[in-house]
């Protein structure tokens, strides 16, 4: 089984980006801890990150027919992105969408994402263990789909 994880706009600036709000682990670090995490769950994953709404689309096209699913921090194109929602849905692959904060606490504008009604399942507000709660969950449900 194979997942890719998308890091949204910004997310190359975790660690010095308001670590008060976003902690001080680096994208690197996130990365590794999926890694590991990837091994424990015998899953492969691989890792992309963009500032632009344009490439993830290119990527998710790319990237949809090797992999089983995705894991997707969106950043801030989630409270903006009908594309990338569109973009998401069209590749038929579920996904998870997980923030480091918890969105729903903070600004109203993020309280809103047009990729959380389509998403398999939303984490958010554990900082770098909410991509590690979302790779466990995703590979859990495709697990129970693949025996069902
Ligand atoms: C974020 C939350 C978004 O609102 C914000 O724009 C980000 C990071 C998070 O991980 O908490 O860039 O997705």
């Amino acid at each position: 089984m194979r997942i890719a994880v998308i890091h949204g706009p910004n997310l190359r600036l975790l660690g010095k980006r308001e670590p008060e709000v976003y902690g001080r682990a680096t994208l690197a670090d996130v990365d590794a801890a999926l890694e590991g995490l990837a091994r424990e769950l015998d899953v492969e994953v691989e890792s992309f990150q963009s500032n632009h709404e344009g490439e993830i689309l290119d990527f998710l096209e790319q990237a949809a027919p090797r992999v089983d699913g995705f894991v997707i921090n969106p950043g801030a194109f989630t409270h903006t992105s009908i594309a990338l929602r569109d973009g998401l849905t069209g590749v038929s692959r579920p996904f998870v969408e997980c923030h480091l904060s918890n969105t729903q606490s903070r600004e109203p504008f993020r309280q809103h994402s047009y990729l959380s009604p389509v998403a398999r399942g939303v984490v958010f507000g554990f900082g770098l263990q909410s991509y590690l709660l979302a790779l466990r969950g995703l590979v859990t449900v495709l697990r129970e789909k693949k025996n069902a």
